[in-house]
């Protein structure tokens, strides 16, 4: 008998090909669950291609979705079910899925809808709730799967709240979201089904523990924390820097409602009610700092609507966009691709500007999902007055704002595609991105490739 312990959908998939080659059968095997760790969905074995002299591994093409379906299960037998059922599928069954009695068909059937079953499960009962940490706002819900499904079941989140930072912690496995990557992490052992404050203490370990994991000082944490949740929690999930935001914590981890300009956008949608409702938005905390409220203008309606991030220093100022240095290279680049400005309304996602201060200077800071998305309603209130045909989104916050989901510019940039309010949209470059290139020809280079989409925006509109 071999013994084979087996950490996941991937490790077994390598083990069991190296067995298959070894032509080592099912009963010299006892597969053991190693795991805690978690599936992936890559592809195992190549479906079998009539004719094809491949060294992989042909299987019928139905077994790869029920075999990464059956490896989020939790049943112990599963790997040895699975290992029998591949052997038998290359060793002279290879009808064998079609026998729905065969008991080992029939059993990972029982499992494939068993995972799919929890997986619906997850995406309808996670519920998130607002935090606030250091880095701003995250949104963490708890989730108790019967099955492994973490890594299968959360890029539906990820698609769905593409522009919130969210944490799913569940007992095997947790998932975070940036709002550009899902990141999968240790699972945070609950002793019992956490209310909401249980959850919030689970949330600031764990938070702690993504974004700090430096050794944990546990003696300390015990003093500062209440621990009568953690006595199951591993040492190496539990983070000191907590510890030291401790006395902060309660103030920066206040409860909210969401908040987002919605409140302030007035029913009547005509531009100067817009313009004047925008001037007291407080959908997010960037009013505070800014001088004013920097709306779009242009045409109304127009034809072409070009979105940019947010105000920069010179546009707080002067309470217009794309006034400044990066104003002055959308002008250029207007011009050379043939658009009057005048016949274009241009705004940004955001409509404050966003920085910090350095001496005397205002550095621009990026803005967040959360800030991008509280000032959307503002967009959308636009979108509705201008009614564009065609909307170019400048960058990447603009096309987060735009397609409520990152977006990756080098790769989307240029396509013309489909939005909700019916218009059509193209990606591009956002023009501070040349300013910021120190090497010249690269600089004139991508200049050219600005004013070259610009130029097909144009011809999109037959302008
Ligand atoms: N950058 C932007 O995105 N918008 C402006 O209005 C100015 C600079
Ligand atoms: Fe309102 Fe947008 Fe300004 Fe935030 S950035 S306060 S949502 S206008």
């Amino acid at each position: 008998m071999i013994a084979v312990r087996v950490a996941g959908y991937q490790d077994w998939r390598a083990r069991a090909r190296d067995l298959l080659q070894a032509d080592t059968a099912p009963a010299e095997l006892v597969w053991e669950d190693a795991t805690d760790t978690q599936v992936s969905l890559e592809g195992i074995f190549s479906p079998a291609e009539p004719g094809a002299q491949s060294a992989r591994i042909g299987v019928p093409k139905s077994f790869l979705p029920l075999a990464e379906a059956a490896a989020c299960h939790r049943d112990p037998n599963r790997w040895t079910i699975l290992y029998r059922t591949l052997w038998r599928l290359t060793h002279g069954e290879h009808e064998l899925l079609e026998i729905d009695v065969d008991d080992d068909v029939s059993a990972l059937r029982t499992m494939d809808k068993a995972v799919r079953r929890d997986i619906h499960k997850m995406h309808a009962f996670v519920r998130f709730r607002r935090t606030l940490t250091a880095a701003g706002e995250h949104y963490v819900a708890w989730h108790r799967p019967d099955h492994l499904i973490v890594e299968r079941a959360t890029p539906f989140f990820a698609r769905r709240f593409g522009d919130m930072h969210w944490t799913i912690l569940t007992p095997d496995r947790s998932a975070t979201w940036d709002t550009e990557k899902l990141r999968f992490g240790p699972g945070v052992p609950a002793p019992q089904e956490p209310t909401e404050d249980i959850l919030e203490e689970l949330w600031r370990a764990y938070y702690a523990s993504i974004f700090n994991p430096a050794r944990l000082k546990i003696k300390a944490m015990k003093t500062e924390m209440p621990v009568r949740h953690w006595r199951t929690l591993p040492e190496a999930e539990l983070i000191p820097q907590l510890i030291s935001q401790a006395s902060k914590r309660t103030g920066a981890m206040m409860q909210e409602q969401k908040r987002s300009a919605i409140d302030f956008v007035p029913a009547d949608h005509s531009p100067n009610a817009l313009r004047e409702a925008a001037k007291g938005c407080q959908g997010c905390d960037l009013f505070r700092f800014a001088t004013q409220t920097v709306f779009g203008v242009g045409k109304q309606p127009a034809r072409l609507m070009m979105v940019g991030e947010q105000p920069g220093d010179s546009e707080d100022i002067q309470g217009l966009p794309f006034v400044g240095p990066a104003g002055k290279l959308l002008d250029r680049a207007l011009e050379q691709a043939g658009i009057d400005r005048a016949e274009v309304y241009v705004t940004n996602a955001v409509k404050h500007f966003k920085f910090t201060q350095e001496g005397k200077r205002r550095i621009h800071q990026k803005p967040r999902g959360v800030e991008i998305a509280a000032c959307k309603p503002w967009l959308e209130a636009e979108l509705d007055a201008v009614k564009p045909e065609l909307i170019v989104c400048l960058g990447a916050t603009a096309s987060q704002a735009v397609f409520g989901r990152a977006v990756k510019i080098g790769e989307e940039r240029g396509h013309i595609t489909s939005h909700h309010s019916g218009a059509r949209v193209m990606i591009t470059i956002h023009p501070s991105a040349l300013l910021r290139m120190p090497d010249a020809e690269q600089k004139e280079k991508e200049f050219e490739h600005l004013v070259a989409d610009l130029r097909s925006a144009k011809n999109h509109l037959k302008l």
